[in-house]
Order: structure tokens, then C-alpha cells, then sequence
């Protein structure tokens, strides 16, 4: 193996030796979203502001969550204008909406990620001075951390996947510069993740392959990061909730990908098979606890401007208003290059991965092609796009899309080897056709 491959491109001066696990209390399985209520009501919690988003609002999940609280005595007001996608300026609205009508002695979120993430944003904005700007991360914004602790958030996510309920991190689009960006910190983390397999049983099959892949690549990303020990020591207050690959994430991840292994194509063809709608939630928790401790990296770093600069592509089972590249689609797109050029940092994790995902595959002959092969035979039976070209991308898009994608520094730090735009181009271009 040239040397340039091996995974000596980390080599702390003085290793890091300790890591960190954080993870909100969770309430897991059918019916657990009826027992909110009961839950806020052990808070002292009176009156309690429900986010979520129009689409989600009108499933009536949101009100009937806010229905039983008023049963326990608690006063629940439903806002149900947190925008898919957060910007700046709807994340500015939520807040300023929620400060005029406050206070608030805690939140409730349902809905996919983007709901939880505003709901992170109100939380933090309403129990914290300053304004969204201060918080968002450096350079973008100021990088402030919150001064006072925020009032407990109660996650409730009816797409399985984003994991929203389970990380520190908040992430919108900055719309005067276009960039998308985040606010991360600790605190940001929900209180209680209350995953009820029975919100996701009307997820079309479109969206379950997508959301299965985001849950997927989660576990896969948070696997393979740059373990732990190859950062420098830090200081406690340096320290970020994502701390890289350690054996406690490794733990979760492991597991969610057996759960996929068993419940993915399942849950794709048959979504009324609710033993496979559970264990794909579960496998959604699982990851979320692994790489809302880990960090993510290539996979997702390319997503961002996969998704972003989007022409016209219409996914089949999403709302056909507006162009999208599903963000489960767009971190899946460019995984199987991803994990071929990541394989040396580690062959043995990607060829136990592999095992993992398929227990049934056989081994290719060249083990570097292993993992990839099994990423695009599922990709191909859950009927994913066969890559970037399918969704409208072609040649002359990568130099556009490797600008976005090396913007996404913080997950890029969090590979398993050093990349370079020129090594992002690469895998951009290699995944224009998968198969
Ligand atoms: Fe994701």
C-alpha cells in the first residue's frame, strides 16, 4: 500500500484520550407520542409552544399532541409555520413569533428535521439574549454559546431518518450569502425524543428509501469517521459534541445497520409492514444516538450543495411544487465513491460494514469494491436515482458543486483522511453514473 494512503495523514502530538457521549432521554414505540402530556406535566411545564410545519400540521398529528397536554392542565399553542428547510429569515419569524406570545416553560416539536431544528432555534432565542445571528457558526456568524440553559424541547420526528431529535445542531440556509451553515452546542440538544413508529406509517415509499438511506449513510459516516484518538488533546471547554469514531457511537451504528439489513427493502415495498416500520425508526434512533456523538463527514458534505443547487428534479412521493434533491437522495448519491476513497484509512471497518448491511453478499474480489457494491444493489432494489446525472447534474456542475462541498470544512475534518477539492471532484465525478 503506498504510504500516501495509509491513514497516517493524523498524527496528534499528543493524542486525545478522552471522548464524550451525550444523548436525550428517549420514549420509544407505538403510542409513546400519547403520553407528552404526562411527560411535560412531571416538568411543572403550564404553558408549552408545539412547532411544526404546514404539511405535518395537517396530518393533525401536532394538534392532537397539544390536545392531551391540555389535559394535565398545561396551556399548548400550536405554531405551524416552521418552513422545510430553515432559513435565516424563518427561523427569525419563529423566533420573534414566539417571544411576542412567550413566555414559554417548554417546547414540543413535530415533525421532520426541519421543525425540530426550528424549535432548537425558538428554544435558544427565547431562554438566551442576543439574536440568531450571534449564535450561527463562525465565520458566518458570531459563534456565540448560550449563556443560560435552554427550557426542555420534547422531539417528536415523523420522518424516520434525520436523527434532528437525537444532535446538538440546528441547520438553516443564510440567505443573503447563500450558504448553508448551522448553530452547534450542546445545549441544543432535546430533552426527550419521543419516536412513535406509528406517525411514520403513512410515509410513502419514495420517502422512506431516502429518509432509510440519510439513517443509513448516518450510521456508515459515524463508522467511519476519524477515530477519536486522532485529534489533538483538547481543553474540556474546546471540546465539540462531535469527538469522531469512539466505542460507544460504534456501538449504535453497528446495530442500526443490522436493523437496516433486515427492515430497509421491507419497509420501502411493503410500508404497511409495521415490524419493518419499527425497526427502521429504531435503526433512525440508533444512528441518531451514534453520530450525534461521532459527526458525519464526505457523504454529507457533498450533500449540501447536491441538494442546494438543485435545477429541476422531481422526486417521485415528495410535493411536486418545487424542484429537490431529497436529502437522504443527495447524501446517498455520492456514498458509494465516498467509501472507496475512504476504504484505506480503514479496510477492515468499511469489509464489516459491508457484512453488516448484507450479511448475504458476497465478497468481491477486490475488497475495496465490497461496500460500494452493496450500497448501489440496495440503492438499485430501493430504487434511488442511479446517480448525480439522474437528478440533472452533469461534468460541468462539479467545479460549482466542489465549492459548496469544501465549504462543509467541520464534516470534511470529521474523514477518515485528509480531502482535497481535487479528491472531492473527483468522487462528484465518479458518481454521475452509478451503475
Ligand atoms: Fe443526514
Amino acid at each position: 500500500m503506498p504510504s500516501s494512503t495509509m491513514p497516517t495523514d493524523h498524527v496528534p502530538a499528543s493524542p486525545e484520550s478522552v471522548f464524550t457521549y451525550g444523548a436525550p432521554q428517549l420514549k420509544f414505540g407505538p403510542g409513546a407520542s400519547d403520553e407528552i402530556g404526562y411527560d411535560l406535566s412531571q416538568t411543572g411545564a403550564r404553558r408549552v409552544l408545539v412547532v411544526t410545519d404546514p404539511g405535518v400540521a395537517a396530518t393533525g398529528h401536532p394538534q392532537r399532541v397539544a390536545d392531551q397536554m391540555e389535559r394535565f392542565g398545561i396551556e399548548a399553542v400550536v405554531y405551524d409555520r416552521a418552513r422545510v428547510e430553515p432559513t435565516d429569515e424563518s427561523l427569525q419569524e419563529a423566533v420573534a413569533w414566539a417571544r411576542e406570545h412567550g413566555p414559554w416553560d417548554a417546547f414540543v416539536a413535530v415533525g421532520g428535521g426541519s421543525s425540530i431544528d426550528t424549535a432548537k432555534a425558538v428554544d435558544l432565542l427565547t431562554s438566551n439574549p442576543g439574536e440568531l445571528m450571534d449564535y450561527v457558526n463562525a465565520p458566518v456568524g458570531g459563534g456565540r454559546a448560550p449563556v443560560n440553559p435552554l427550557a426542555p424541547l420534547v422531539a417528536v420526528p415523523t420522518t424516520t431518518g434525520t436523527g434532528a431529535e437525537s444532535t446538538t445542531i440546528c441547520v438553516l440556509d443564510v440567505l443573503s450569502l447563500k450558504v448553508k451553515t448551522g448553530i452547534s452546542h450542546a445545549r441544543l440538544r432535546p430533552a426527550l425524543a419521543v419516536v412513535d413508529p406509528a406517525l411514520t406509517r403513512s410515509q410513502p415509499a419514495g420517502v422512506t428509501a431516502a429518509s432509510g438511506m440519510d439513517i443509513l449513510c448516518h450510521a456508515l459516516e459515524s463508522y467511519t469517521a476519524r477515530p477519536y484518538t486522532t485529534y489533538e488533546r483538547k481543553q474540556p471547554e474546546q471540546r465539540v459534541p462531535y469527538c469522531g469514531a469512539n466505542p460507544i457511537a460504534d456501538m449504535w451504528a453497528e446495530k442500526a445497520m443490522s436493523l437496516l439489513a433486515g427492515s430497509f427493502r421491507q419497509a420501502v415495498r411493503h410500508g404497511e409492514d409495521e415490524a419493518a416500520r419499527a425497526d427502521m425508526a429504531m435503526a433512525a434512533t440508533f444512528a441518531g444516538m451514534g453520530f450525534g456523538n461521532a459527526g458525519v463527514h464526505i457523504p454529507h458534505a457533498n450533500a449540501y450543495p447536491v441538494a442546494g443547487r438543485v435545477k429541476d428534479f422531481h422526486p417521485k412521493d415528495y410535493p411536486a411544487d418545487e424542484p429537490m434533491v431529497p436529502h437522504g437522495m443527495s447524501v446517498a448519491l455520492t456514498a458509494p465513491e465516498a467509501f472507496r476513497f475512504t476504504f484505506d484509512a480503514d479496510p477492515e471497518r468499511h469489509l464489516r460494514a459491508a457484512r453488516l448491511l448484507d450479511p448475504a453478499a458476497e465478497q468481491t474480489d477486490d475488497p475495496r469494491e465490497f461496500l460500494p457494491a452493496v450500497l448501489t444493489a440496495l440503492m438499485r432494489d430501493i430504487d434511488i436515482p442511479a446517480g448525480l446525472g439522474a437528478v440533472g447534474y452533469d461534468e460541468g456542475d462539479v467545479p460549482d458543486l466542489v465549492e459548496g462541498a469544501m465549504k462543509q470544512q467541520r464534516l470534511l475534518a470529521t474523514a477518515p483522511r485528509d480531502v482535497t477539492a481535487d479528491d472531492v471532484a473527483g468522487i462528484l465525478r465518479r458518481s454521475m453514473q452509478l451503475w
